[in-house]
């Protein structure tokens, strides 16, 4: 392969490529942490650790993959869709045992150019500043402050101190500043933040950050999601659990494009991402590293040469140099509803009759009237609100788009069930 720049440059750090290792068992021992480091990753997310005893105590069973179907001619693939459902708490070591992990793990990653965040969330500015130290002079090139997880406080919390942990701390950005700014104080390296997206309001919680002067933001940690089953008629895993699974990656996307854009903050995206395809999507929408975990745990540390290999063929493919060149792409792309009434034309479907089977497949998708059945689907144009369904549920590729040319047959089109009742004309607010 060409001479390809995979260099990012993260809030300080900077990564052999934009590969990270979430938070999770990944990076949960030293042993561990280096063998990532061998995988070829540009950062390395320790496990959370956590002063709290009986958060450090895994409730069990850890792990449940949902609707995980296996395909009968290639049992050894990983599906593309599934939940994974797990209890996994925080680590059993406490940040005081953790910090030697990373001490032991943080010569072997520094030679190899490979930085170490070190993960850990705390209840009150104390705590987190006390933990922030000893991880910062035990070797941690970064630290990503855990406001996410675990989840209390319901179910875990034994005092009211036990429930300004983890997820309260994105709930409450005020806070979770606050405590940006001590560390800030007392530390050297870069600070990343970790948000839960069972919060919300995501600009409104980085721009809190990077005012404290956090180096960069996270996103996202699992959900907190609750399936059934259906033939026992309980909750899987026993409720409500923490979740993540490939779908949920458009959720992630659309928060960090904004996030990109509002707010002058390096983001670690993730939550979802599987594959080099999904790593070049966070990157065009505005994230600089993207954090893998649960596509890692599936197919084992193996995967991440492969996701690199993608990324590096790909950039070949579309001649990109490097990945400053990939990140952001896509934000300039992105219009409000506003922005597309000026620039973008309204369509309408265009049918090749000849090559229609005479399925039926449009007729039903078609809730403007803008399709009548004759042994063929026949187009009434002057209906057509341009919706686009027909074009892609037909079986046999016949139907194209077209752009109309004036926005009045579009508006026409979209009120020809009843034109008695619509707007005399289009003019829009001045
Ligand atoms: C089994 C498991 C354990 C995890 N443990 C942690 C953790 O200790 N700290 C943390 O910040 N995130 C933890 N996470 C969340 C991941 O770091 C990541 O944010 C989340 O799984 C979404 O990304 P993904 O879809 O690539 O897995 C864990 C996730 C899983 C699946």
């Amino acid at each position: 392969m060409k001479n390809l720049d995979l260099t990012v440059k993260l809030g300080g750090l900077t990564l052999r490529n934009p590969i990270v290792i979430g938070g999770s068992p990944l990076a949960g021992t030293a042993r561990h942490i280096m063998d990532c480091v061998d995988a070829g990753v540009g950062a390395v997310v320790t496990k959370t650790a956590n002063p709290v005893v009986h958060l450090q105590r895994y409730p069990r069973p850890l792990y449940k993959l949902v609707d995980y179907r296996k395909n009968p001619q290639d049992p050894y693939a990983v599906p593309e869709s599934y939940t994974w459902m797990h209890r996994e708490h925080n680590s059993v070591y406490p940040p005081e045992a953790f910090a030697k992990i990373i001490a032991q793990a943080s010569g072997y990653a520094r030679e190899r150019g490979v930085p170490i965040i070190g993960n850990f969330t705390a209840r009150g500015v104390e705590e987190w500043v006390r933990i922030a130290e000893l991880y910062a002079s035990s070797g941690a090139d970064a630290l990503e402050l855990n406001f996410c997880c675990p989840f209390p406080p319901e179910g875990v919390a034994r005092s009211e101190e036990d429930t300004r942990i983890g997820i309260f701390y994105t709930m409450n950005p005020d806070r979770a500043a606050e405590v940006v700014r001590a560390i800030k104080r007392v530390v050297g390296v870069p600070v990343f933040v970790k948000v839960s997206p069972d919060g919300s309001a995501f600009v409104r919680v980085a721009r809190a950050m990077q005012e404290a002067g956090a180096n960069g933001i996270t996103m996202f940690a699992n959900n907190k999601l609750l399936r059934i089953d259906v033939e026992e008629g309980k909750p899987i895993l026993y409720g409500p659990t923490a979740a993540t699974h490939p779908g949920m990656m458009a959720d992630s996307l659309r928060w960090v494009a904004e996030v990109a854009r509002a707010v002058d903050l390096p983001i670690m995206g993730g939550r979802g991402a599987n594959t080099w395809r999904d790593v070049v999507e966070f990157l065009m929408a505005g994230a600089t590293a993207v954090q893998l975990v649960q596509a890692v745990m599936l197919r084992g540390l193996g995967h991440v040469r492969e996701v690199l290999d993608g990324l590096q063929r790909f950039m070949e493919r579309r001649q990109y140099a490097g990945v400053a060149e990939i990140q952001g792409k896509a934000l300039k792309h992105i219009y409000s509803n506003l922005d597309l009434i000026d620039k973008v034309k309204p369509l309408y479907a265009a049918f090749n009759l000849r090559q229609c089977t005479g399925c039926r497949r449009c007729v039903e998708a078609c809730w403007y009237d803008a399709i009548k059945f004759y042994r063929k689907a026949v187009p009434v144009q002057e209906n057509c609100a341009g919706c686009s369904l027909c074009s892609q549920v037909c079986p046999a590729g016949v139907i194209t788009m077209r752009e109309r040319e004036n926005d009045l047959e579009h508006f026409r089109a979209m009120a020809s069930a009843h034109r008695d009742l619509a707007p005399a004309d289009i003019t829009w607010d001045a």
